[in-house]
């Protein structure tokens, strides 16, 4: 099987491909969706099989090897990031969506704040308020097609009730690869307002060719005693249905209180998402990983060099994820006629901008993670969609 190769995710009734009308009101068959962060890759042989050694065993009973999970997610951040972990760090979740929602309940109240900053992950935003708390924030600089962060602006929007910095790193929307030197910056805040730092590292191996994924905790050490760390193999591997997330908590008092959290909910990690995750982290996987994001980067480049020739667009340069965003904000569009351009014309669904918070207008994340010739065909269309402007 090669990247390029098809299979049809309309039958499986993946959400990406058939969610468009109960998320956003769009029927037809012909849209290309590229909203949904998963990939429409066929899946690698060693989740396959790992599927199939479940049902050949036949046993789907309780179960008691969490213990091989842990030793996979430790023995990846070793090999993969250079990160040292103790098995005993990680608490499982239901996803990391789950995990971050738990995260919200451990460490703040109900009507307190937590910051983050803007555009970002959109669920961020739907999980704090879900919750009762309130949300401060930090809107991000856009310097030549690029988010970049701006402290001199940030001490001063805090409001004193903040109780949790939610950092998304890699930055999805705007695939931003967060350097060393930010991460200490962002860490520094962080202890500066006495804020629990949650670094949700979901998409840690996207990683496109030339840049380097920095752990948390590793380019900002000192913040160990304030932080948690989030990964999964769901973004990597496409496994996002087999709901399982990895909480990593080098300190002990937040560990305890996050397996509180976790407990009170009476929640196990399940057999297929252990199972799966297993098989991910692997040195099979790692190979996979490794012919994927090159992949990942003739997509990008063949979407930026397209998108780029329309007038007034701007494809940020892609450092991590398969999300690449547009600023569409010079061609002088609202957002709902963007929308309307896009979805109704082309016939292309990504996400909308404005979901993603403040500096979200103007804007509309692509997915990228699939086939090339789905990649060209979007060019195609949403060249001709704003063709007028040319
Ligand atoms: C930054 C980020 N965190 C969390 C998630 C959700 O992950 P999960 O499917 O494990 O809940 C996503 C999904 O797109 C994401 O982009």
């Amino acid at each position: 099987m090669t990247f390029d190769d098809t299979f049809d995710r309309v039958t499986t009734r993946s959400s990406k491909w058939t969610g468009m009308d109960a998320y956003f009101g769009l029927t037809g068959d012909d849209y290309l969706p590229m909203w949904v962060a998963d990939m429409d890759f066929v899946p690698p042989d060693f989740l396959t099989e790992a599927t199939r050694a479940l049902a050949d065993a036949g046993d789907y009973g309780y179960f008691s090897h969490v213990d091989s999970y842990f030793e996979a997610v430790a023995w990846w951040a070793r090999t993969r990031h250079g990160w040292e972990i103790e098995p005993g760090w990680i608490i499982p979740t239901a996803s990391l969506g789950n995990a971050i929602a738990f995260a919200i309940q451990t460490w703040s109240n109900p009507g307190d704040a937590v910051a983050m900053f803007t555009p970002v992950y959109h669920e961020f935003a739907k999980k704090i308020r879900k919750n009762g708390r309130l949300i401060t924030e930090l809107p991000l600089c856009t310097a030549e097609g690029h988010f970049t962060l701006d402290f001199d602006r940030y001490d001063a929007l805090m409001c004193g009730t903040e109780k949790i910095l939610l950092l998304c790193s890699p930055h999805n929307p705007g695939g931003r690869v967060w350097s060393a030197d930010e991460l200490r910056a962002i860490a520094a805040f962080a202890e500066r307002h006495g804020l629990v730092l949650v670094s949700d590292e979901v998409h840690n191996d996207l990683i496109l060719p030339g840049f380097k994924h920095a752990p948390t905790a590793l380019a900002a050490p000192e913040i160990v005693p304030r932080l948690v760390t989030m990964t999964s193999a769901s973004k990597t591997f496409s496994i996002a249905g087999s709901r399982l997330g990895a909480v990593i908590i080098g300190d002990a008092d937040l560990r305890r209180q996050f397996a509180g959290t976790v407990s009170r909910a009476d929640l196990h990690p399940n057999l297929l998402g252990v199972a799966l995750s297993r098989a991910a982290f692997s040195p099979e996987g790692a190979a996979w990983v490794d012919a994927l994001m090159p992949y990942i980067a003739g997509n990008e480049t063949a979407f930026r060099t397209g998108i780029g020739e329309i007038p007034g667009a701007l494809v940020h340069p892609l450092e991590g994820t398969y999300l690449a965003w547009v600023d569409f904000s010079a061609t002088g569009m609202t957002d709902a006629e963007l929308w309307t351009r896009v979805t109704d014309q082309a016939r292309v669904v990504p996400s909308p901008g404005p979901d993603f918070g403040t500096g979200g207008s103007g804007g509309l994340r692509f997915n990228l993670g699939t086939q090339r010739a789905r990649v060209d065909e979007a060019v195609a269309r949403l060249t001709q969609a704003f063709a007028d402007l040319q």
